[in-house]
This record gives structure tokens, C-alpha cells and sequence, in this order.
């Protein structure tokens, strides 16, 4: 009998809802998915993904900015509590805070952030509200490894979601959030299964071939 490979070690880092954590908590039930989520971080307490991932019986850490001196020692103290769980990814899923470029070297090509626009458009924290505000009929969103920009790396999935003439934001960034969950536990179970390789802006899944 062969072994069962490891599952993959995801931690995830959000600041609000937990919508799409809840989505890979739910994959990670199926020991074929090819992960599990060892750890949950936020820089907020007291957010329902905090408690999403508690019900889950994963462990979970609150850094807040607030509570340190400058922005560098809040990062770090971040850094060292995601190192902590030995994370074969970091995905960044709701968590509203730019990482550090030494947070970055920690886990080189191993951090991934969901975005809710189709990048390269509309980067930032206002994804579907400035998606209505220029009038796109579709827009969505894009899982990518997280660069020193902002919302600018290298793509890994995209999905897209048409924009309704009625629709105010609240409601457009729901129907981009239900898209985007499928699109994230898609994306998250190929690299835990198959390894990302990125050459350049080019990603795809599987391991890199030289
Ligand atoms: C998601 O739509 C995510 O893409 C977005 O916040 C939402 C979190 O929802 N992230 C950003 O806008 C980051 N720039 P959730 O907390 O229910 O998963």
C-alpha cells in the first residue's frame, strides 16, 4: 500500500468575513483536496474569521498594528507567528494589510492573495466599487503570488463575474465573492497538489520544470 502524500500546509490570513476561508476549511474536509489550514491570522480581533476558523479547531493568532511601535515590528511579529506553522503556503484571503518585502523573502513564491477585480484592473482595497464606478459589464477576480506591488503579481486564476445594471456594490461584491471562492479552493488544491511554477509574469500549475 502506498503512503498517502502529506496534505500541504496552508496558513491563511484575513480581516473581516472569512467567506473564502470558510470555502477552503470546507475543501480541506476531503483528505483528497491535498491541504489543510494549520493556521489562521489576523491583524484584526474579533472577526468572524477568527471565529470560522476556531469552530474548525485551527489555531489562530491576532497581530494588530495598533499594538506595536512601527509598522516594521507589527510585520515581523507576523512573519514570525505565520513561520511559526511551517507553511508550505500563505494565502491572504480577505486579510486587508501589505505585506513587507522581508515578509515576502520568508516564503518565496508562497504567498498568494485573492483580489476582487480582474487584474491588472482596479488594484486596491475599492475592487468592486471602483469596477461600478467606471461601468465595466464584467469584472471578478484574480488569485496571484503576492509581489512588492499592489495587487500586481504574477496571475494564477482568474474568474469572471458579470456586473448587473442594478447592482450597487454590496451586491456586485457578492456575486464576485461566490465566483471567487470556487476559483481559490480550485486554484489553492492544484498548487497544494500539482506546485506552482512562476517564470517571469507566467504561472502555471505543476512543478518547475528545470
Ligand atoms: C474578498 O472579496 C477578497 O478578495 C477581498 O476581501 C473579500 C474578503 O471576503 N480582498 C481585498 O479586497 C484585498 N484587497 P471574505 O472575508 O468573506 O473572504
Amino acid at each position: 500500500m502506498s503512503t498517502p502524500p502529506t496534505p500541504a500546509r496552508l496558513v491563511v490570513l484575513v480581516s473581516g468575513a472569512g467567506t473564502n476561508l470558510q470555502a477552503l476549511l470546507d475543501a480541506c474536509e476531503d483528505p483528497a483536496y491535498g491541504a489543510r489550514v494549520v493556521g489562521v491570522g489576523s491583524d484584526r480581533p474579533g472577526v468572524e474569521g477568527l471565529a470560522r476558523a476556531e469552530r474548525h479547531g485551527v489555531p489562530t493568532f491576532v497581530k494588530q498594528l495598533g499594538q506595536f511601535d512601527t509598522r516594521d515590528h507589527w510585520d515581523l511579529a507576523m512573519r514570525r507567528a505565520v513561520a511559526g506553522f511551517e507553511p508550505d503556503l500563505v494565502v491572504l484571503a480577505g486579510f486587508m494589510k501589505l505585506v513587507s518585502e522581508e515578509f515576502l523573502a520568508e516564503f518565496p513564491g508562497r504567498v498568494v492573495n485573492t483580489h476582487p477585480a480582474l487584474s491588472p484592473s482596479f488594484p486596491g482595497t475599492r475592487g468592486p466599487a471602483d469596477a461600478l464606478e467606471h461601468g465595466v459589464k464584467v469584472t471578478g477576480a484574480t488569485l496571484f503570488v503576492v509581489d512588492g506591488g499592489v495587487d500586481t503579481g504574477p496571475i494564477v486564476a482568474q474568474v469572471a463575474v458579470p456586473v448587473a445594471d442594478d447592482d450597487d456594490v454590496d451586491s456586485l461584491h457578492e456575486r464576485i465573492k461566490a465566483a471567487e471562492r470556487a476559483m481559490l479552493v480550485d486554484a489553492v488544491g492544484r498548487i497544494a497538489r500539482e506546485g506552482l511554477s512562476v517564470e517571469g509574469r507566467k504561472v502555471r500549475f505543476g512543478a518547475p520544470t528545470t
